[in-house]
């Protein structure tokens, strides 16, 4: 199913005029709602509904990162691809920096208490580091994949503890949710159910110039730049492959 801007343009309006509790007049001549949440997150908003941007309420979280550590949800589809066990629950660590590198901690480690708070899912470890937000270290225990497999093939795991210490406070995750989307943008993974449980929708993300300049998208072209063949870059093949043109009528390569 491809979502119609209109579609969303509509739904946020809606959304905006149920939950707003003011309303504001923007000099660039729109409203904003603000939209206050019961939940934890406290998602406020402020995109002005012209903007065409979804931001569903109550949208799971994805990614945290606390001490140094990236720490995603533990999908069951994540769980089935690195044969974790079958109903393994946590948080899992994607990377490690920092402090949680100082600890002995590894990416792919699934964390499953913080201090004595137990973390079965990434929305339970954020809360747990709220807990000890103010204190320089605390125990986190994780599952680690041994080299021993099971017979259906899945790694079998044993518990570690580590200490995090800092020298400051270690203060609290702070968590992501799945990245923005286009409307109409096709499912890249399996379906996980509805795309708003997890993603924005709308035109809100900002691609950084890599300094490997790979994940630039090619810049529309004019015709005379395309007809002089000059690139900055070796030959990748005809520009009209890659390029959009800038041009109204459609560009005859000859
Ligand atoms: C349960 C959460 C969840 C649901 C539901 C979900 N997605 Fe995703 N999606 C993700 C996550 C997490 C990522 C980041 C990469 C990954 O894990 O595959 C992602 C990545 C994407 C991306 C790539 C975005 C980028 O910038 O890298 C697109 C496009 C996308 N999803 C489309 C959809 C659509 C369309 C639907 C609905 C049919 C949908 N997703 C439903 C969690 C979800
Ligand atoms: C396979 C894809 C591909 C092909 C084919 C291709 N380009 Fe590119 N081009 C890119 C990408 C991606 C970039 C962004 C920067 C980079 O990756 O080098 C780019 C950047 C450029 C830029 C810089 C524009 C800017 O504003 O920074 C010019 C000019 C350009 N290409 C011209 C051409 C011309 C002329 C041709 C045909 C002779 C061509 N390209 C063929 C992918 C392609």
């Amino acid at each position: 199913m491809s979502l119609s801007r209109t579609f969303i343009r509509t739904l946020s309006l809606a959304t905006a005029v149920l939950m707003s509790s003011a309303a504001l007049a923007l000099n660039t001549g729109g409203t904003i709602a603000i939209a206050p949440t019961a939940n934890s997150l406290e998602v406020i908003n402020l995109a002005p509904t012209s903007s065409g941007n979804f931001i569903p309420q109550n949208i799971k979280l994805y990614e945290a990162h606390w001490q140094g550590m990236d720490v995603m949800k533990l999908t069951t589809e994540l769980t089935r691809q690195l044969r974790y066990p079958i109903g393994m629950r946590g948080a899992i660590v994607n990377e490690v920096t920092l402090n949680a590198a100082m600890s002995g901690m590894l990416g792919g480690d699934i964390i499953v208490a913080v201090k004595d708070m137990p973390v079965t899912e990434l929305e339970s470890f954020v809360a747990a580091t709220r807990q000890v937000k103010d204190l320089r270290y605390a125990a986190v225990t994780v599952m680690r994949k041994s080299e021993k497999q099971d017979g259906r093939g899945r790694y079998e795991m044993r518990q570690m503890v580590f200490v995090i210490r800092s020298v400051l406070d270690l203060g609290f995750a702070q968590a992501e949710g799945a990245p923005m989307i286009l409307p109409g943008d096709p499912r890249p993974h399996a379906y996980r159910g509805p795309c708003t449980d997890c993603h924005t929708i709308g035109d809100g993300t900002f691609t950084m110039p890599d300094p490997d300049l790979i994940i630039l998208p090619p810049p529309p072209l004019t015709v005379p730049q395309m007809r002089s063949g000059k690139r900055p870059h070796n030959d990748r093949g005809p520009c009209i492959a890659c390029h959009q043109t800038k041009a109204a009528e459609p560009l005859r390569m000859r």
